[in-house]
């Protein structure tokens, strides 16, 4: 029998190294799985041009184009130079995005389930992807909480940033910073579910961050470990060192049934000894610079699993376990036979510098053993962002109007970094609100957002000067403390919603609304257009009025004399000439434009409907013309619109309400007459209520 001695081995291990090590994905040790998307694995390939991805034969995995998951115009694709192209580097470090523009650019992973915990990934090639060999650094945020910086010490070098965190809402952000040491770039994104019971100490508040993950003892320096072996894909580096320890191999299977860490069979399989079996299991690390707040600690996880069969029954491997000079395990230990066993930290240490010590224990015969460490760093998570209902909304909006700006990541948060053109209200003991937007002259198009209804907490909205079309939507009315709306020159049109119109005769909203041509001044002159019954009990029987009395005008006036004088030959604007034969229509086609001439910009108008406005206007030759615009909310559908055109374009008589021509430009109609100032034969044939 032999008397163990306690001499020290301590080893300086380059870990920064080996945590960056060019990493090596040979398919040997890896078997195929089936079971793809169903896992919910994400697996974003970053810069890969075009829409579709492809299955990495090593892992299996089904890889995406980022396209989905970033603004479209957020970075530029490049691929990685050629030199630094190995058959053992990875499909997914082929490509880049990197971030030219913006201090913030941020993915998007949706389909989370919050709430619930996830292992998270960035991966970093840089290669000399833009040819200017600077290596940069940068910082990650998960959402709005401090992540890592990531630091490329060399162009080849693989970085890894890992973080395993409890999802605070359905989607996760993952945001690069440009805080001045070179341009951002990614080069992929992983998302992967684990259950909640694994690492414990990854909550609500506080996130992991991986410092350190090894494999120890693979016989092959490129034998990473991850899916599937790993169910979890966790990256699992090997460490090798032939000259100082002794590798041991598990010829048979080892029952992992912790329901914490769950390492994989294959890390679990594999442990090292020291060669002097005499010797002491130690390794030193500093603790890298990059958890800023060290005040949160650090966290660890060490694996073993006894891998031989004593040799004799006086055998033992029996040993302390210390961190830091100090015992981590109470206990003498043993590592148990073929069955994976871990020691890990029941709450975060602090420290400046990692050490573990493995002593074997005086009736010890054989020497330490250990098969795998994590290393962790703890960040906070608490940080909240804006307030989620805020966030939903203004999202819609930002899609809607497809904003690009700096309007990624949190719109308030942080507050250097919060968006444009917003104005956010910071209370800490709450999130942060929207309570200002401003976007006036943001050459904005389409109809009003209704989702700006959903900005709770706004107390003034600004979107003068831009090109609004459509109506007010109703919901405006239900923002609560709104005070100030600006909707001034836009080409809006309908009613002003009463819910509006009530706040602002009850002086709790300064409303304006100048220079919209189509607006209703007058809420109460609107109403019949409300609702799709109203279109069909009330616009459909008077397009049939209307045909009636126009056949009946038509006998009646065909009996008198005609005018003379041909208004059409009058009309001095040039026809395009391709419109009329496709709509079978025999008059003069105006584009909107000239229609803007011709009302002086909608200036005058003479009356409305469910089809939207009539405005008065002028020829060249000063023949007096309405023109009825049908507006996008009208209840007079194209087609409707298009065979009244059909029906009064045949009709010639100058005397009677004449078609002069019409206008189909783009989404706009519109229909010209010769315009009567005794006016009831068009107010009937409009189905309009006179202004005045
Ligand atoms: C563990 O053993 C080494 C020698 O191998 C010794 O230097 C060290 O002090 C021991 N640690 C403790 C906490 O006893
Ligand atoms: C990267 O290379 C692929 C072909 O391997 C090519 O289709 C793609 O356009 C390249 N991307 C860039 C940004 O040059
Ligand atoms: C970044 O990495 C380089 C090269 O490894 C190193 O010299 C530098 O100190 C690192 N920077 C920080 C802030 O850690
Ligand atoms: C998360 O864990 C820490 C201990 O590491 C604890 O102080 C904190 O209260 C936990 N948070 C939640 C939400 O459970
Ligand atoms: C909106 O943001 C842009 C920058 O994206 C800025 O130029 C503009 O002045 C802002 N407008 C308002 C009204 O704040
Ligand atoms: C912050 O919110 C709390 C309650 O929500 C309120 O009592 C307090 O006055 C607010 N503080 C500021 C500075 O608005
Ligand atoms: C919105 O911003 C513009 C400048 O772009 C400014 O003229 C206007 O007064 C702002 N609106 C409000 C309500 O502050
Ligand atoms: C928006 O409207 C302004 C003024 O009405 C006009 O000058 C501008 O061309 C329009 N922009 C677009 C994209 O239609
Ligand atoms: C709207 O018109 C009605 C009569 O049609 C009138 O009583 C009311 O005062 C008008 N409202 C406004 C805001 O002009």
């Amino acid at each position: 029998m032999e008397e163990p001695t306690t001499g020290t081995t301590a080893m300086m291990v380059p870990w920064l190294l080996l945590l960056c090590i060019t990493a090596a994905a040979t398919s040997g040790a890896l078997q195929a799985h089936a079971q793809l998307e169903s896992n919910g694995f994400i697996s974003i390939d970053c810069g890969l041009p075009g829409q579709t991805g492809y299955v990495d034969k090593t892992t299996t995995l089904s890889y995406t184009t980022d396209a989905g998951f970033i603004d479209t115009d957020a970075g530029v694709n490049h691929n990685i130079s050629a030199e630094y192209i190995t058959p053992s580097t990875p499909t997914s470090l082929h490509s880049v995005r990197s971030f030219p523009s913006g201090e913030r650019n941020c993915y998007t992973l949706g389909s989370l389930v919050s709430g619930l915990k996830y292992l998270l990934r960035g991966k970093f090639l840089y290669a000399n992807y833009d040819g200017l060999n600077m290596l940069p650094m940068f910082d990650l945020y998960i959402g709005v909480n401090f992540w890592t910086t990531v630091n490329i010490s060399a162009s080849d070098v693989e970085v890894y940033a890992e973080a395993i965190m409890v999802a605070p809402d359905d989607f996760v952000q993952v945001c690069l910073i440009n805080t001045g040491g070179g341009m951002p770039f990614i080069s992929g994104l992983d998302l992967r579910p684990l259950k909640n019971k694994l690492y414990p100490l990854a909550n609500e508040t506080q996130a992991l961050v991986l410092l350190h993950r090894f494999n120890f003892g693979p016989t092959d320096s490129h034998t990473i470990i991850r899916y599937p072996d790993d169910p979890h894909d966790r990256i699992w580096f090997p460490f090798v060192d032939v000259e100082n320890w002794v590798d041991i191999t598990a010829g048979e299977k080892v029952n992992i049934l912790d329901e914490l860490f769950q390492p994989p069979q294959e890390v679990m399989q594999t442990a090292i000894t020291p060669r002097d079996v005499s010797e002491n299991i130690e390794f030193t690390l500093d603790l890298e610079s990059f958890p800023r707040d060290h005040s949160l600690g650090y966290v660890h996880t060490v694996y073993f699993c006894e891998l031989q069969e004593y040799p004799s029954s006086n055998a033992l491997r029996q040993f302390y376990i210390y961190r830091n000079g100090v015992l981590t395990y109470l206990q003498v230990y043993t590592p148990p036979y073929l069955a994976g066993d871990f020691v890990n930290s029941l709450k975060p240490f602090q420290a400046s510098q990692y050490k573990i010590s493995l002593n074997a224990t005086a009736k010890s015969t054989l020497p330490p053993i250990i098969n795998a460490i994590e290393l962790f760093s703890v960040i906070s998570t608490t940080t909240v962002g804006t307030n989620s209902q805020d966030v939903f909304a203004i999202r819609a909006v930002k899609k809607m109007y497809q904003v690009q700006k700096n309007w990624m990541g949190d719109p308030c948060l942080p507050e250097t970094l919060s968006w444009d053109n917003l104005t956010c209200s910071y209370n800490s003991s709450r999130p942060p609100i929207i309570r200002i937007v401003n976007m006036s002259f943001n050459d904005l198009q389409g109809g009003i957002s209704p989702d700006f209804a959903a900005l709770k907490n706004l107390q003034s909205m600004d979107l003068s000067n831009n090109n609004l079309t459509g109506s007010i939507p109703e919901a405006l009315s239900q923002l609560e403390s709104l005070k100030f709306l600006d909707l001034s020159n836009n080409k809006l049109n309908g009613p002003i919603p009463s819910g509006l119109l009530k706040k602002v005769q009850d002086r709790s909203l300064d409303l304006k609304y100048d220079n919209n041509p189509d607006i209703c001044t007058n809420g109460s002159s609107c109403q019949p257009e409300r609702g799709s019954n109203l279109a069909i009990y009330i616009v459909v029987p008077v397009v049939v009025i209307v045909v009636l009395l126009l056949v009946a005008m038509l006998y009646f006036c065909l009996q008198r004399k005609r005018k003379q004088g041909s208004i059409k030959n009058s009309v001095k604007l040039k026809n395009d000439g391709d419109g009329n034969s496709s709509l079978g229509l025999e008059s003069h086609r105006f584009t909107y434009r000239e229609l803007e001439t011709i009302t002086n910009n909608f200036q005058r108008v003479l009356g409305r409907g469910g089809f939207g406005c009539v405005f008065h206007g002028s020829l060249e030759d000063g023949t007096q013309v309405a023109v009825k615009l049908r507006s996008h909310s009208s209840n007079q559908g194209v087609r409707q619109f298009l065979a009244e055109a059909q029906v009064l374009s045949r009709i010639h008589h100058k005397n009677l309400v004449s078609m002069i021509g019409y206008c189909k430009d783009g989404e706009q109609m519109a229909l010209v007459y010769e315009y009567m100032p005794e006016g009831t034969l068009q107010e009937h044939i409009a189905g309009m209520q006179v202004v005045n």
